[in-house]
């Protein structure tokens, strides 16, 4: 199928982010938030993941939530997106969501290290998150990434949920670059067994 690609999120994808926005969350964000974080918010970097070309998602070869292999993929079809805000040096990730029918392909992980890497280009020199104390796929993936719990923020969420924030170590400490770099290789291996894309 070819590898995904990383490129920036625009307004144009909007109607098949909205669609995504509610089936991956409780609280959805409104296209007005998106557009403005798009259009008029400097400290704003949006990232999107898209297959290259038409395809059908391949999962035999790891552990997989994911019921839909059937799915066919369009050419340039966006299967995740995510975001953060630069605040000063600390990138704060603002949203993340894969398609549910492309999950535990490793996605996610490659789109966060994509985020990372464009906060360090921006200057970020920590990374910090809220998440819902119940979400552990979210949790999961960002333990992974070396991010720590370091708070709860009781009642955070409409529904009375908490959050937990979580921040990364200095990204530029060797411990970190070198969990950086393992996460790296950990998520191509996990595309390559989803898309069948070869690396050398
Ligand atoms: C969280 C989310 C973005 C993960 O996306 P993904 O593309 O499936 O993630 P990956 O395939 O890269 O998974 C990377 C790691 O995250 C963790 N993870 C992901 N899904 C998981 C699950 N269902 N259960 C446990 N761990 C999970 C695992 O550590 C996984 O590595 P592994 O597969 O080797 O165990 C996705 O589940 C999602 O969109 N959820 C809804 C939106 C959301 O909750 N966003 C986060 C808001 S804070």
């Amino acid at each position: 199928m070819g590898f995904p690609v990383v490129t920036p999120l625009t307004p144009a994808d909007l109607d098949v982010v909205m669609e995504l926005e509610r089936v991956c969350f409780k609280d959805p964000w409104t296209r007005r938030m998106y557009l403005t974080d798009l259009t008029a918010n400097d400290m704003a970097t949006y990232l999107a993941l898209r297959l290259p070309t038409a395809g059908k998602a391949n999962h035999s070869s790891g552990p997989t939530q994911a019921a839909v292999p059937e799915e066919i993929a369009t050419a340039g079809q966006l299967v995740a997106y995510g975001g953060f805000w630069l605040l000063v040096d600390e990138a704060h990730i603002a949203t993340i969501a894969t398609h549910p029918a492309w999950r535990r392909c490793g996605l996610g992980l490659y789109l966060m290290l994509a985020l990372l890497d464009a906060a360090i280009a921006r200057g970020a020199r920590t990374s910090t998150l809220e998440v819902r104390a119940s979400n552990l796929p979210a949790r999961r993936l960002y333990e992974k990434l070396g991010y720590q719990l370091v708070g709860r923020r009781r009642n955070y969420y409409r529904d009375g949920e908490d959050a937990l924030l979580m921040t990364t170590p200095a990204l530029q400490e060797p411990a970190m670059r070198a969990r950086l770099a393992a996460a790296r290789a950990e998520a191509m291996q996990r595309l390559a067994g989803c898309f069948g894309a070869r690396f050398v």
